[in-house]
């Protein structure tokens, strides 16, 4: 089938590379000339595992091309996907400039039916608004050529994203028109594996749906944060509980974590976007009021225990930083956690030492300009000069390091643990001051 991807981005590439994996002449359009002309050189400007094998295959193969060339991307495919950024407003709400601009774009082209399916996170209406749009720039040019308007939310995660789209636990898809869903279920056909995945609905509770899924797991994890600083307020371990909870088959161990808050460029404006959403038709959602809250709070909470330790004016102290991406195997640093702890250790007086295993090079341009923060090659490389050692992303190479050449290096042997890593007891029995989230040390 000849389909097109609108925006190639985190989630744009990754669905293009994999329908362009089960056999389908995809074409992705991105209105970033860097992006294109890397992605055309065989670069790939994101870090996701097996994304690259995968687009080197499809590439060579000739079923993914990538291009700026509107016209031509329109022309392309009778399916037309859409998967640009939806980034937070002023007020909250989900801007949805791109996505109509995307829209209005295969309007002004189209010269035959087009199936134009929404896989970027939009609010509740935004169907009806694309119609609108696309219906527009077909009248100015008095064209009466049809369309169908279809949502297909996206719900793989960044880090896994391959693995999730290839073996999704369901697809989504909001759909009136059948010509439209007998090509999506075609499309979506080689991805069903055992059993039938594809959930069909109306396509507003499709677009909330996908709110849906990541307030309740924002909703968990900010759960977890005030569980986690009770327990430490009340001498429990929350690991311990933790465990004791996810037994229950109700509840489950999945986005049970404590840690130093939720980052990433998904759940903080998502909830948002629901919130606003919620505002606007008079039925605010004060659970999520509450998940933002406790999420800003918690953000700060390793800055606090760094305080409490070494003082509220850190000028002449230097800290070690262990992860910079808002989570394990991804290059995203959207809203991360390590953004906010830098800017309070800095603004305290403090430098920072940091290493990410794949954000290197982002980080690079978010710090250019600080003098206070330096970036470095490798884990020991950021303990050099350390008063103590911060980790805050949950990379594997994390998780069982040196501990005797993190001690010899550190000026105070302290470790502050976002991401609840290592054993209380081990590491007290080698000589450490460990400061994890809600355990018992
Ligand atoms: N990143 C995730 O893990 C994830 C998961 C599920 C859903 N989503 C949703 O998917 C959408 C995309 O997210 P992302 O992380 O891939 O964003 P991204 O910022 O990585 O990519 C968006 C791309 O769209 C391009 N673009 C913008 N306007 C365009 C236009 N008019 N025509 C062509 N290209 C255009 C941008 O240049 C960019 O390359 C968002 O709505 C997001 O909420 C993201």
């Amino acid at each position: 089938m000849n389909l097109t991807i609108i925006g190639s981005g985190y989630v744009g590439l990754v669905t293009g590379a994999c329908f362009a994996d089960a056999g389908n002449n995809v074409l992705c359009l991105d209105v970033d000339h860097d992006k294109v002309s890397q992605l055309n050189a065989g670069k790939i400007p994101i870090f996701e595992p097996g994304l690259e094998a995968l687009v080197r295959r499809n590439r060579e193969a000739g079923r993914l091309r990538f291009t700026t060339d509107v016209a031509a991307s329109v022309a392309h495919g009778e399916l037309q996907m859409i998967a640009v950024g939806t980034p937070p407003g002023e007020d909250g709400s989900a801007d949805l400039q791109h996505v109509l601009g995307a829209a209005r774009a295969v309007g002004r082209h189209m010269e035959s039916w087009k199936a134009i399916v929404t896989k970027s996170t939009v609010p509740v209406g935004t169907a009806d608004k694309i119609r609108a749009a696309v219906a527009e720039e077909l009248e100015k040019r008095k064209s009466e050529v049809g369309f169908a308007v279809v949502s297909n939310p996206e719900f793989l995660k960044e880090g896994a994203a391959v693995e999730d789209f290839m073996r999704p636990d369901r697809v989504i898809i909001g759909a009136e028109d059948p010509r439209a869903l007998g090509l999506l279920r075609q499309l979506y056909a080689p991805f069903q594996r055992n059993h039938e995945r594809i959930i069909m609905m109306s396509v507003r509770s499709a677009e909330l749906t996908k709110y849906a899924a990541n307030s309740m797991l924002a909703t968990r994890i900010s759960f977890m944060n005030e569980i986690a600083n009770l327990a430490e307020a009340l001498g429990a371990d929350v690991e311990e509980v933790r465990r004791g909870i996810g037994s229950d088959p109700r509840i489950g161990y999945q986005f049970l974590y404590p840690g130093a808050g939720f980052g990433g460029s998904c759940f903080p404006k998502d909830v948002k976007a629901l919130q606003r959403s919620a505002v606007e038709a008079g039925r605010p959602l004060r659970v999520l009021e509450a998940v933002e809250q406790v999420n800003e709070a918690q953000k700060h909470v390793l800055t606090s225990k760094i305080k409490r330790k070494f003082g509220e004016n850190l000028a002449g102290k230097r800290f070690a930083l262990w992860g910079l991406a808002f989570k394990a195997n991804t290059d995203d640093m959207r809203e991360a956690s390590s953004l906010t702890l830098i800017g309070d250790l800095t603004e305290a007086g403090a430098a920072v030492r940091a290493y990410d295993p794949a954000a290197a090079h982002e980080a690079k341009k978010i710090f250019a300009e600080q003098a206070a923060v330096e970036i470095v090659a490798s884990a020991p490389a950021a303990l050099e000069g350390a008063d103590a050692l911060v980790v805050i992303t949950e990379w594997q190479e994390f998780r069982s390091p040196d501990f005797a050449a993190i001690k010899a290096k550190l000026k105070s042997p302290a470790i502050f643990d976002g991401r609840n890593l290592y054993d209380p007891k081990v590491l007290k029995s080698l000589g450490f001051e460990y400061y994890p989230i809600g355990r018992k040390t």
